[in-house]
């Protein structure tokens, strides 16, 4: 089995080697993850900017389906769009809702229409738990500001309203791969590495994370499932 692996990769290989010297310039294939980033700031839903990396938009639909959750609280607003397609894909499964926490009020007005979203405007510390005690599953986004200090203080914090068999998605690990671990004290991922010594409950679900190729995805190490 290795050995025929090893043989398709070696033929890919040539193959393409083969294909870039022959082919025109404007049949070049060449992106990679900086170019990702640089599109994922001008991504929009409906319209509304929703900040983030393409494969996760599609792992998102798929875990939203598989998990069916009753509510998703996302830690993050901004603009809305990520919200607004959470939102979107439960009407399509007609079912859930969607708690999504900011600091500012800088969300699209099509987010206070939406009868699935309720906006919080005083930061993920003033977001009171008890919101959540009628839902019997429970996803958690953290998508705030991906500094190392406040997603462990995010993951500590909402880390028990995840009902098991649901997520804790952690955004934006790939802080470090485009090498501004500094700048966010070692990004989303030293926390996610600290969080799993503690919480044995939860395992990186490498399904999603490797759907397209090795951590490929924003999320590194960031879908967390909370096991039943
Ligand atoms: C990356 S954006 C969120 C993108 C959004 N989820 C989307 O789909 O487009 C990060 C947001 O986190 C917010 N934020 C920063 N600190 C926060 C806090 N303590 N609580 C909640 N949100 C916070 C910022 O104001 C900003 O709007």
């Amino acid at each position: 089995m290795l050995f025929q692996e090893l043989k398709h990769d070696i033929y890919r290989k040539i193959s393409k080697l083969k294909w870039k010297l022959s082919c025109r310039k404007d049949e070049i294939v060449d992106f990679d993850v900086y170019s990702i980033y640089l599109g994922h700031h001008k991504v929009t839903y409906c319209g509304v900017e929703a900040i983030r990396c393409p494969f996760d938009y599609l792992i998102y639909q798929m875990i939203i389906s598989e998990v069916k959750p009753d509510l998703v609280i996302e830690i993050g607003t901004n603009k809305g769009g990520g919200a607004l397609y959470i939102a979107d894909l439960m009407n399509n499964l007609g079912h859930g809702a969607v708690h999504t926490i900011d600091i500012i009020d800088a969300h699209d007005p099509l987010i206070d229409k939406h009868p699935r979203i309720t906006t919080f405007l005083n930061g993920w510390q003033q977001y009171d738990l008890y919101e959540a005690k009628n839902a019997s599953k429970v996803l958690v986004i953290e998508d705030s500001s991906h500094h190392y200090d406040n997603t462990m203080a995010v993951l500590q914090k909402f880390a028990e309203v995840v009902t098991p068999g649901s997520y804790l998605i952690v955004e934006d690990g790939i802080v470090n791969e485009l090498g501004m671990t500094k700048k966010y004290d070692g990004g989303p991922l030293r926390a996610i590495n600290e969080f799993l010594r503690n919480h044995p409950e939860f395992i990186v679900d490498k399904n999603w994370s490797n759907l397209f190729g090795h951590n490929a995805t924003f999320n590194v190490k960031g879908y967390l499932y909370k096991q039943q």
